[in-house]
């Protein structure tokens, strides 16, 4: 049956337009390129596809990756007033710590004597109000055209996920989303700012793409854990800033070997060094590696990230390297 449900998408779409023709049970998925959107022929390929022998339903999905369409010339860049350097944290896969690290980072970076924003752009999991202590709070505009950022620990801030409802379905929040981060980016008072730090949405989605394009990003720095899988996806991000033409300040390894809180014994859980061998075949540098250790959880859930809740801990110590070293490269 694969063969003959290729066949069938190869008749509507060139090969070059499809990612993938997959198929779970009575149910296929063909994922094309957003940029090959055709709805009309879309809808009869569906057609065809319903009635192979099997099928009960047929999905079609359109991807940005890979084939990024280039930016428009048309197109403008969105002005954020005030803001001198923009660094985008970000991962090619969830759950790797990128906002543990965007939080950090931009304490770091405010310990190192600059003034800092931080923009939580996730639209999929914002949780830049748990780790700066102001879940629930809706932002305030006092002119009634800007939004005062949030000021949290001399950060200010601002997310997404004080627009965007976290109830809602996903798909809805992707259409959405795009105008309330263009919104939430420019349309804040932000004061002078010498770096905003902006937590990306995980992966290499159109959020990602948009945003590389339209916001004059200095620099991206990647993070990834040390497992295969989490590298490979590392690998798909920064090709992805690369082709925007973003800068890739550099990849941090998230998680790199567990420390026991009780006896500080060390030990490398997901195999260690991973990220610094990718760095290295990428030739991107390597900024540095994290320990998984309780305590950055503990106080990144708990609203006072451990840059700030233990400042002379070797934790706080290796995120201002890593700070340090990215002042450097922006310089
Ligand atoms: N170095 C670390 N040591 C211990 N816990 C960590 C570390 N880094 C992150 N965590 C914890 O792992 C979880 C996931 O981290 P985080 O939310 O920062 O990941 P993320 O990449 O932003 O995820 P998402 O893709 O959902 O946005 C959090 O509970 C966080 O506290
Ligand atoms: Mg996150």
């Amino acid at each position: 049956m694969e063969t003959e449900l290729q066949n069938i998408v190869g008749a509507y779409f060139p090969a070059s337009a499809v990612e993938s023709v997959k198929q779970f049970g009575g149910r296929v998925v063909v994922t094309l390129y957003a940029a090959a959107q055709d709805d009309a022929k879309a809808e009869e390929m569906t057609q065809k596809l319903s009635r192979v022998d099997g099928v009960k339903k047929v999905s079609v999905v359109y991807t940005a990756d890979k084939q990024a369409q280039p930016l428009q010339p048309d197109s403008g860049k969105w002005e954020i007033p005030g803001v001198k350097k923009i660094i985008a944290v970000a991962s090619g896969k969830g759950g790797v710590g990128k906002s543990t690290t965007a939080v950090n980072l931009a304490m770091a970076l405010s310990a190192l004597g600059k003034k800092v924003a931080l923009f939580d752009a996730d639209i999929y999991g914002p949780s830049v109000p748990t780790m700066l202590g102001y879940e629930g709070v809706a932002p305030v505009s006092y002119d009634g055209k800007t939004f005062q950022p949030f000021e949290y620990q001399d950060i200010k801030s601002m997310s997404i996920g004080t627009l965007i409802d976290r109830n809602v379905p996903l798909i809805w929040r992707g259409a959405k989303a795009c105008g309330a981060i263009e919104q939430l980016l420019t349309e804040v008072s932000w004061g002078e700012i010498d770096i905003m730090v902006i937590d990306m949405p995980p992966g290499t989605g159109d959020i990602q793409i948009t945003l590389s394009q339209r916001v004059n990003i200095d620099g991206a720095v990647i993070v990834s854990t040390p497992q295969d899988i989490a590298l490979i996806d590392a690998v798909k991000g920064v090709n992805m800033f690369k082709r925007v033409e973003v800068p890739i300040l550099g990849i941090i390894e998230n998680m790199s070997y567990y420390l026991c809180p009780k006896c500080g014994t060390r030990a490398d859980i997901f195999g260690h060094a991973g990220a610094k061998e990718t760095a290295q075949e990428l030739n991107v540098p390597f900024l540095g590696e994290i320990p998984l250790h309780i305590d950055i959880r503990t106080n990144a859930d708990g609203g006072t990230p451990i840059v700030r809740a233990q400042p002379e801990s070797p934790f706080a110590k290796a995120y201002k390297e890593i700070a340090s070293k990215i002042i450097d490269e922006l310089a």
